[in-house]
């Protein structure tokens, strides 16, 4: 059974800290929440928005927050995977909406808001998701309108949504939460306007988080390394090259693996819960497994200790 420190941060519009503590009544999926019979919303639970849902991160994160009795709102363009990718807590549960936007664009982000405010009824945490990225562009060779693709969806949607969440956020103490990325930090040639856009999506963390400090808000970003997921492959690596880039690149993470989406999905629920990550704000957090200690020593700093 869950424990009341549920339902009493419920009642404070708060997050949900015991699940955090790797409670097995929350691992099983069982919240106070949760209404399998009843087809209409309940309203009841905190409630969450995560875009960019249909695949890799964002699906483990709302499983994960769908575990731990939130009720749900997924956002990405394609409905049918969000269908098929959520076939089991669809039939489960109707804590669950998946909402097809397009949010590269201002009418896909503003009907996000509202529609997924009707669903959920009030707004706890926004998990700013949905990104993409094209290999291969360059100073060079990047187009206006190749530009323009990466800032929409990377950039733009999150000052879009984050700027009409912002009064459902207050009346719950609520919180933001980006997925930039370590290419946020650290320039990696030919991706440029990814590189630039994610930057900006850790600018803007730190500029709402201080603009919105007042209201109760907090707002974090995390800044993930590689990441297994179809990021890859749909930014131009295909599929087999993608299955080769996650091997060889475990060695460029010290701890000596690429990420999981459950690695990212387990800080988005540490951030999310007030108890445990309440005075955090304004933050990038990286989560690289070592990835951004390392820089070329040079051979004889490297064998020195052989
Ligand atoms: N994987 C990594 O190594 C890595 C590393 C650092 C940061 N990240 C960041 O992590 C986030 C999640 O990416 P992922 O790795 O999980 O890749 P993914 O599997 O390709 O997921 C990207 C998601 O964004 C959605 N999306 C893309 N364009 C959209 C649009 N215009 N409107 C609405 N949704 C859109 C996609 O859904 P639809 O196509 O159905 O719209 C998909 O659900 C991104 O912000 C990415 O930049 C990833």
């Amino acid at each position: 059974m869950l424990d009341k420190a549920h339902n009493r941060l419920f009642v404070l519009g708060r997050h949900l800290p015991t699940s955090l503590h790797g409670s097995k009544t929350a691992a099983a999926g069982v919240g106070p929440f949760r209404n399998a019979t009843n087809s209409k919303p309940s309203h009841e639970g905190p409630g969450v928005i995560i875009t960019g849902a249909s695949s890799g991160i964002g699906v483990t994160v709302a499983k994960e927050f769908l575990k731990r009795g939130y009720r749900v709102c997924v956002v990405a363009r394609d409905e049918a995977k969000m269908k098929q990718a959520y076939a089991t807590e669809l039939a489960g549960s109707n804590n669950l909406l998946t909402l097809p936007k397009d949010l590269a664009t201002g009418k896909g982000c503003s009907e996000c808001i509202s529609e997924a405010l009707d669903f959920l009824g009030r707004l706890d945490v926004l998990v700013n998701n949905a990104g993409a990225g094209k290999l291969g562009s360059s100073i060079e060779n990047t187009s206006s309108e190749d530009w323009d693709w990466h800032i929409d969806i990377n950039l733009k949607s999150v000052f879009l949504l984050t700027q009409a969440s912002v009064p459902h956020l207050a009346a719950t103490k609520g919180c933001v939460i980006n997925v930039s990325s370590i290419a946020a930090q650290r320039p990696f040639p030919n991706l440029l306007p990814y590189c630039v856009s994610k930057a900006a999506v850790d600018q803007l963390t730190r500029c709402c988080a201080l603009e919105l400090a007042s209201k109760g808000i907090r707002v974090n970003a995390i800044n993930p390394a590689t990441v297994v997921t179809e990021f890859h492959e749909k930014a131009g690596m295909g599929k087999e090259a993608a299955a080769e880039f996650y091997q060889e690149s475990a060695s460029a993470h010290p701890i000596g693996r690429v990420g999981t989406p459950l690695d990212i999905a387990n800080m988005c629920l540490f951030l999310a819960s007030t108890d445990n990550a309440g005075w955090i704000t304004g933050q990038t957090w990286l989560m690289d497994g070592g990835r951004l200690l390392t820089c070329q020593a040079g051979k004889a700093l490297s064998q020195a200790a052989n």
